[in-house]
């Protein structure tokens, strides 16, 4: 995938002209896929006003000793987003009557009403997130506890910088709407950790932050039990979905993958253009993407100008994507925002997973896995596969 432009690009001599076209090729790629530049358009929250306190969202139903409000249900994704760090609680309300429609058994379909909140701790509750599906689509705010813990108040749309240390030396920012929407509005549903896999009683051991559910959660057995999930697989209620991988590492490298970076990498979304998916998708036909997409690619776009594998089978040193998952500099971070700090366990996971689990070449997926997959998408055959 290398446009005529971008090889004009990296053949230049002057590596600071190089390096203002790489910006103005993201800029054009964000642009065009209506990602943060011209975002709102996407946005359902024209108009809407978030309540100025967290108490009005509805969570409790006594703010004063912080008691749930019934109808709220807490849950607990297997393979949790990181954030330098902070613990994390969620919790779901769906409106009375409501169910969701797992039709399409990647992105569910909640009904109007929905609530979802997440909070997120240092020590202290620091700030907790919110979600609403209105009639005109989801809306996003966050709200920010006070030091005493005594209140949580709207932040403001724009975010808040440096609002504490997540630890010395390391700045923690509340994020602004349009963080929000980068990672919730660029794959086909905007709810991320409430889906099958995530919510699978099949929980896998090796995953990253993995938190243990907390008492009285909610869990993909208990929605369909329950009548709240319609139109699902029959399959799930027997084999409730796990990751189909090579070994239990392999497993939870694809699991983190999917629940940090699949909101952006993902090829049904806003950056479906550059061409690498991170999602494991449940629906038939779709093999893990990593190992479709990354593993013996060539990366699209060329930070430097070196052209570069996103995954060397056996050589963490050369693959791409560990390299930016390992770093927090402006231009290689990934996730581009949300963190300031190296998420080291799991950098070490994916590195283990390159240098051990895919050492001999990327594996060859079954036959009827890749059914669907367009060819441009499907692994090539490594060299060495070739000279067997
Ligand atoms: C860096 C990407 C990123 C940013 C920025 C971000 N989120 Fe999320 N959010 C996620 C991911 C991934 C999950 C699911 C995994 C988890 O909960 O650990 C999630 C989960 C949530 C949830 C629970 C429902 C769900 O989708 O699973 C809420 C509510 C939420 N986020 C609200 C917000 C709000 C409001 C903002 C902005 C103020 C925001 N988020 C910013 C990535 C992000
Ligand atoms: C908020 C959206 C977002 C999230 C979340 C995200 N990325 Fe990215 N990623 C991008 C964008 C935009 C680009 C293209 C611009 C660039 O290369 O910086 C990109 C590019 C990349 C590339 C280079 C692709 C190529 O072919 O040139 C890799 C590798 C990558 N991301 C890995 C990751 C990994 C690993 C994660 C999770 C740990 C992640 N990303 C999470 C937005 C995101």
């Amino acid at each position: 995938m290398r446009s005529a432009t971008e090889s004009k690009a990296t053949a230049g001599a002057d590596g600071a002209r190089r390096r203002g076209r790489w910006f103005a090729a993201i800029v054009a790629l964000l642009a065009g896929a209506g990602m943060w530049v011209g975002v709102a358009a996407a946005a359902g929250d024209a108009g809407w006003r978030a309540p100025a306190r967290l108490e009005q969202t509805g969570l409790y139903s006594d703010f004063a000793t912080r008691e749930l409000a019934s109808d709220v249900l807490p849950f607990t994704p297997q393979y949790p987003l990181w954030t330098d760090g902070a613990a994390k609680r969620r919790w779901i309300a769906l409106p009375p009557g409501g169910w969701i429609d797992a039709s399409d058994p990647d992105a569910w379909v909640f009904p109007v009403g929905t609530r979802i909140w997440k909070q997120f701790a240092f020590d202290r509750p620091v700030e907790t997130r919110y979600m609403e599906l209105t009639a005109a689509g989801w809306v996003f705010a966050t709200y920010r506890w006070s030091a005493d813990g005594g209140d949580a108040e709207l932040a403001p749309e724009r975010g808040l910088r440096a609002l504490l240390e997540s630890r010395p030396g390391v700045p923690y920012d509340l994020p602004g709407r349009y963080d929000c929407l980068a990672c919730h509005e660029s794959n086909v549903t905007p709810v991320l950790g409430f889906s099958a896999l995530q919510l699978s009683p099949d929980r896998d051991p090796l995953a990253p932050h993995a938190a243990p559910p907390e008492p009285g959660s909610i869990d993909l057995a208990l929605l369909i039990e329950r009548g709240l999930l319609r139109n699902h697989p029959a399959s799930w209620r027997t084999a409730p979905p796990r990751i189909e991988a090579a070994s239990p590492r392999a497993r939870a490298a694809l699991g983190y993958l999917h629940g940090n970076c699949s909101s952006c990498h993902n090829d049904r979304g806003a950056l479906t253009s550059v061409g690498l998916s991170l999602e494991v998708r449940l629906a038939t036909g779709h093999a893990p993407s990593a190992l479709t997409t990354a593993v013996g690619r060539t990366a699209a776009l060329r930070p430097g100008g070196a052209i570069r594998e996103r995954i060397v089978p056996g050589d963490p040193d050369a693959s791409l994507l560990a390299e930016r998952l390992g770093s927090r500099s402006a231009l290689l971070q990934m996730p581009p925002l949300g963190t300031h700090a190296v998420d080291s366990e799991a950098h070490a996971l994916i590195r283990d997973w390159i240098a051990h689990d895919l050492s001999g070449g990327a594996p060859a997926p079954r036959a009827e896995a890749l059914a669907g997959i367009p060819p441009t998408h499907q692994p090539r055959t490594s060299e060495k596969e070739k000279t067997r």
